[in-house]
Order: C-alpha cells, then structure tokens, then sequence
C-alpha cells in the first residue's frame, strides 16, 4: 500500500513525509511528487519514492498515482487554476484505484463567506462526488504566516484589519502530524476536521512576536479597504491584495475562529500555546 504526498516539494508537505518517517512508516510506500523531484533528492536518499507530478500535467499525474492507495492532496498555489487542477489530481487517484484522498482545505469551506475558501469549496465538492473515500482536513492559519514577516513588521509593526477578532494558529508542522494521523490510521474516511491552535487577537500576536524576538513589534489596526489599498502600496497585486485584506475581514468576523479539539484529536495532545509556537517558528 503506497502513500501519496503531492506537493512535498512545499513546506507542508514536505512536513508530513518527515511526520510518516518519524512515525515509523516504511519508506518504500511513501510517494513524495514534485513538479521538480530534483529537489526531493534527500528524501529520495532515506528510501521515499519520489516521482514528478504537475497538477496541470494529467499525464504526469496519471504515472504519480500508480498505486496508489491513500493521497494527500496538498492544495495548489496558483489562485484561479486550483479547481481544475486539484480536480485532476482527484481523478488521476479514482483512475489509480486509490480508497482514500485527503484535502488540505479551508476552515469551514463549504459555508464560509471567506474569498479565499471559494475554491477550497469548489475542490471539497469535487471530492465528495468522486468515487473515493475523502477526509477534509481544513487548515486554520499558520503561525508561520505572521512569523515569517518578522523583518517588515520589525520596521513597520503588524499591520492588519481585524479588530478584535481572533485567528486560530498552530504550526505547519502541526498539521502536518494531523495529516500524516489520517493517511496512516483508520476510521477517518468520510471524516471533515476543522483544524486549528489556540486563537489570538493580532495585537495579542504582536506582542508574543515582540516578546520572544526581543523586538518592539507594533500594531495597527485599520479598515479592510485601508489594509487592501496598504498591500497594493507594497506591490501586492490588486486581486492578491483584495483576498488578503478579505482575510483579516473574515478573521475579524471570526471566520478563522475553530475549536481546538480536532487537532488535538489527530495530535493525540494539545496544540502548543501559542507563545510556544511562535517561539519555535522564530527558531526554524
Ligand atoms: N492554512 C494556511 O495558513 C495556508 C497558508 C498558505 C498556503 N496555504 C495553502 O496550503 C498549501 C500548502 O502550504 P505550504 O505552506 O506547503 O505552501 P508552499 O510551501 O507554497 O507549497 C505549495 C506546494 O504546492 C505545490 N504546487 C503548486 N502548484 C503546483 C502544480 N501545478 N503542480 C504540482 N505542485 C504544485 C508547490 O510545488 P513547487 O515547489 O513546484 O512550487 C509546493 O510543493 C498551499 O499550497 C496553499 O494552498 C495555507
């Protein structure tokens, strides 16, 4: 029984083939793809099957697949392809005989009013009528996407437009444990998981970037189109711009908000705190 991870060359994915390694699963069925495997070539020297797959290649998804028996379908990155492509992967999967593909999705995709999650829905339909058993791991945010700013907020603060709304974090690693739980242990098909950490208020996260980076990190909170028309003024483009401001819109509704307990569930522990996390993403 082969294990499929599409996108490894990512962070994520990348993160849940070394949570199948640590947890013991033989490397021989674990399948990493890439749309360069190049770069795979250490997993590849640990005994990881690495093969090319490109969500808009059918033919190399169709040779990625073979065999396999359970898939993670890691979401794609490119914002108004992704339908099609994540489709593809669906159906080269159902083509391979595979009992099994999870998604990377996101929080309450099917419901929310999230720009973002409009083609995570799109995708979570496409799944549930496919002839395979599905889980819907829908992601809450990483810590990792405010960690990872440290130098511009270090000059201009954290800047955002969520009031006093409050985001669900844990680490990529996190959810990768999650997903790696699902793709080796059973009674997960048909499952939805709305995975999340603990939820912060962006000036609550503020302060724990300042604290554990010994930096003075301020907060501004502003009006969505404000927000949209600072990331436009720092070169992110209009629509890029207006899904990202649409975060914060939703964060500040609580859209980003989930409990604790499926990931928590799938960890088989709690998430870390969210200073803990934060400490260890300004480590790595
Ligand atoms: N929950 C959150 O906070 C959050 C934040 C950011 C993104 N996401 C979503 O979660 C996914 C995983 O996160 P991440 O941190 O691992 O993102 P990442 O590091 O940007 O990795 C994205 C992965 O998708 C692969 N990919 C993109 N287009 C592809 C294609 N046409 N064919 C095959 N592979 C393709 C990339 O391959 P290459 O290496 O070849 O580019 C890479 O392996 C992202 O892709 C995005 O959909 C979630």
């Amino acid at each position: 029984m082969s294990i499929v991870v599409t996108g490894a060359s990512g962070h994520l994915g990348r993160l849940v083939v070394e949570s199948l390694l640590a947890r013991g699963t033989d490397p021989a069925r674990i399948v990493a793809t890439a749309r360069r495997p190049e770069v795979l070539d250490d997993l590849a020297a640990r005994g990881v099957e690495v093969r090319r797959a490109d969500y808009d290649d059918r033919a190399s998804l169709e040779k990625a697949l073979a065999g396999a028996e359970r898939v993670l379908l890691v979401s794609g990155t490119a914002f108004g392809r992704r339908v099609a492509q994540h489709t593809a992967v669906i159906e080269a999967a159902v083509a391979a005989g595979a009992s099994l593909v999870a998604y990377t999705s996101a929080p309450r995709a099917s419901t929310t009013s999230l720009l973002l999650a409009a083609e995570h829905a799109a995708t979570e339909e496409v799944l549930l009528a496919a002839d395979v058993d599905h889980v819907l791991l829908r992601n809450a945010w990483y810590v990792e996407n405010y960690t990872d700013q440290l130098p511009t907020y270090a000059e201009h603060g954290l800047v955002g437009a969520t009031g006093e709304g409050r985001v669900s974090l844990a680490l990529r690693r996190e959810y990768a444990e999650a997903a790696a739980a699902v793709l080796v242990g059973d009674g997960h098909a048909g499952r939805t998981y709305e995975l999340g950490g603990p939820a912060v208020t962006l000036g609550e996260l503020a302060a724990q970037i300042g604290g554990a980076s010994g930096r003075e990190i301020g907060h501004t909170d502003l009006d969505v189109a404000a927000l949209q028309q600072v990331l436009e003024g720092a070169g992110v483009p209009g629509p890029a711009a207006e899904v990202f401001a649409d975060v914060d819109r939703g964060i500040a509704e609580g859209e980003l908000l989930v409990p604790t307990h499926d990931l928590a569930r799938l960890l088989g522990r709690e998430p870390l705190a969210v200073a803990d996390a934060v400490r260890e993403a300004l480590r790595a």
